[in-house]
């Protein structure tokens, strides 16, 4: 049985009550919580919620390492400085929360088609690929609601353009959408995102499929360069694989799954746990 009632967090209801209740000085992630407890909401009973956590992890990690590396590699032309400030200036839960929206467009679809592991038809395809879309589009109503729209812009548009192209190959593949969008134009913080989602969905089991090992995810995620991915976005997860295969680890064992079941059944209560426990792994992982 679900542990939330869908009809609290529909996009109706969402848009109404956006910015309720919510200090004007909050946080950008204290702002977008509702959005991403939807995806939490619908699949409580299932692995969304840690493939949500995680993904955050895995972004928070290839973005410090894009810092690193070139910070020049974020926005294009004049906007370069004020994206690579940005994201410089970013902390890990900003940076968590703009990628914890990322399949927000999937409230819109039934669990049944999420969670079917057969082959699915071509129509039940149809309603996956507008995900990208319906994210997107929520995001940005979901905020000018609030208010927040102007006060967090870059947010927004990380946010935004993470949900709308998160699934748009660099080389144009047959399985990109939304169609028409040319991937080797897409900003760099997309291609990114888009690397965390697959790496963390091939590494873990989900409904519709098992972990792989994590060897041939590096072999995947390498041979795709140019292809699937952006390749300085793939260069960038080669240079930092030590990491993520010790994030996969670490994730995979018994008692991190312990604890991840604890909070997904006593969620409202254990909010402030979660925040410890993402504050321990990015002690861990965020040096
Ligand atoms: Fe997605
Ligand atoms: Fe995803």
């Amino acid at each position: 049985m679900p542990l939330f009632n869908k009809d609290v967090y529909s996009p109706i209801t969402l848009l109404v009550n956006a910015g309720r209740d919510v200090p004007a000085e909050s946080s950008f992630s204290n702002i977008v919580r509702p959005l991403w407890s939807t995806i939490l909401s619908d699949n409580s009973e299932d692995d969304t919620v840690e493939h949500v956590h995680r993904t955050g992890c895995l972004f928070a990690m290839l973005v410090r390492e894009a810092l690193k590396s070139n910070p020049g590699w974020f926005g294009i032309d004049r906007d370069k400085a004020k994206w690579s400030e940005f994201f410089q200036k970013a902390d890990a839960e900003t940076l968590w929360s703009i990628m914890a929206l990322h399949d927000v467009g999937k409230h819109f679809i039934d669990s049944k088609i999420l969670t079917k592991p057969d082959k699915l038809t071509a129509q039940e395809l149809k309603i996956i690929h507008r995900h990208p879309i319906d994210g997107a589009e929520l995001i940005s109503k979901y905020l000018e609601q609030c208010g927040a729209t102007s006060r967090f812009k870059r947010e927004h548009d990380a946010a935004r353009d993470i949900a709308l192209f998160h699934h748009v190959s660099y080389g144009n593949c047959d399985n990109s959408y939304p169609a028409g969008i040319d991937g080797m134009n897409i900003p760099f913080h997309a291609a990114l995102a888009a690397i965390a989602d697959v790496v963390d969905a091939l590494s873990f089991k989900r409904s519709y499929k098992e972990a792989w090992p994590i060897e041939d995810v590096h072999s995947y995620i390498k041979s795709e360069s140019g292809k699937k991915f952006h390749p300085k976005a793939v260069e960038l997860t080669m240079r930092c694989w030590g990491l993520i295969q010790e994030f996969v680890r670490h994730h995979s064992e018994s008692h991190v799954a312990e604890v991840d079941k604890i909070w997904r059944m006593y969620y409202v209560h254990l909010e402030h746990k979660r925040r410890a426990l993402m504050q321990t792994r990015q002690d861990n992982y965020y040096p």
